[in-house]
């Protein structure tokens, strides 16, 4: 048996025939750049976020970039972020010569907290990018409460959320992504809205906002020719646009098929008190990018070991803080933030996809079952 921690090709031989054409038909079209299948899939995407505003792009990176200089930041401009993140979170904002100024998460969602947010706020914050890890949207009401608060901007970063749904106080349901000014997301093809190479998208109701966004996604003009800003070159092609409209059809069944893998895998370690299966947030949908549990530190490093000596794969997302990696070394005072420290040396992710077996999930569960039974 040969597990792996996604599948995109049985994946892809089940939609195989509606993909094979889509792509046929651009190539026989010669329209790569731009055109119909990628102002469908906008137009598509749009629908269903319930956004009035997605510009495509090339991929999650960009959209936050792109998002980012949207706002006119100025050099030295802070912006809050988790510190438990992937790097691209904060990686823009250090080459847009912004200063990202990193906040301690939940210990049980993993996400950005607006009471940290809060306390980080100085004269110069000007934007918070809360990011929806594993594929759980962050507390958004109170975040957008402290933005507002304080006038700051929110780019929700949706790279592993999109398919997700937040509710808001007064019953309010709106889809990940499509909550702050921005949202911006990554079609990566392990991501639950995933292409067969790279992509991105960003979201935004402001169609002010909007105008700003595509005309620096478009080499800072909007009329072609005419240049009004630096921008830069992003485009999602329309291969890849093809692939996404046929994709995007299943991304409720694909999430659903998710969370059925993420509820065997919490019913099968409900017994196993070392093992913190991941939190749901009771006013968010999880639509499972990643399951990620907690085991005991001295444990999670051999566990892996242990996993792939069955012939179970298992990651850790992610190992370092954000402010201890290398690059990011200016922007570390030399404090630590608890949970995220914690976290760092004690999350494990299984594999989770839409093509997973009964029986693929029994030898998961089973050789993790396995390692704690004989402790
Ligand atoms: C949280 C987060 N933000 C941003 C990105 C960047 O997306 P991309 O790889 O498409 O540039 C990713 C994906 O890798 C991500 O997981």
């Amino acid at each position: 048996m040969n597990i792996s921690m996604v599948d995109l090709k049985t994946q892809y031989h089940r939609i195989k025939q509606e993909i094979d054409r889509e792509v046929l038909e651009v190539i026989e079209s010669t329209q790569f750049i731009g055109g119909p299948k990628v102002n469908a899939f906008r137009e598509d995407l749009e629908k269903y976020l319930g956004a009035k505003h997605v510009i495509p792009c090339a991929n999650g990176t960009d959209a936050l970039q792109i998002a980012m200089m949207a706002l006119d930041l100025k050099p030295g401009d802070e912006v809050i972020v988790p510190a438990f993140t992937y790097v691209a979170t904060a990686e823009v904002i250090g080459l847009l010569g912004l200063k990202p100024v990193m906040t301690d998460v939940d210990p049980d969602t993993f996400n950005i907290r607006a009471d940290h947010v809060e306390a980080a706020i100085t004269p110069r914050t000007k934007a918070i990018v809360p990011v929806h890890l594993f594929g759980q949207s962050a507390d958004l009401e109170p975040i957008m409460a402290v933005a507002k608060k304080h006038n700051l901007h929110v780019i929700e970063d949706n790279a592993q959320a999109i398919g997700s749904d937040y509710t808001f106080s007064d019953g309010t349901r709106k889809k990940s992504g499509t909550i702050g000014h921005f949202g911006c997301t990554s079609f990566f093809p392990s991501k639950n809205l995933g292409c067969y190479g790279d992509g991105g998208a960003i979201m935004t109701n402001d169609d002010d906002l909007a105008a700003k966004a595509r005309i620096i996604a478009n080499h800072g003009q909007a009329r072609l020719y005419y240049h009004e800003k630096i921008g830069v070159n992003s485009r999602l092609d329309a291969i890849q646009a093809a692939i996404l409209g046929v994709k995007l059809k299943h991304l409720d069944e694909y999430c659903a098929a998710r969370g059925k893998v993420a509820a065997y895998y919490d019913y099968a370690f409900s017994t196993v008190r070392q093992i913190k299966t991941p939190a749901r947030q009771p006013n968010a949908t999880h639509v499972f990018h990643q399951y990620t549990m907690q085991v005991p530190e001295g444990d999670r490093d051999q566990l892996k070991v242990y996993l792939a000596e069955q012939g179970v794969p298992a990651m850790i997302y992610y190992p370092v803080p954000l402010y201890k990696q290398v690059a990011f070394a200016d922007y570390w005072n030399g404090g630590e933030l608890p949970v995220t420290e914690h976290l760092c040396k004690t999350v494990i992710s299984l594999p989770m996809h839409t093509e997973m077996t009964n029986e693929v999930l029994e030898k998961i569960t089973g050789a993790v079952k396995a390692y704690f039974a004989a402790k």
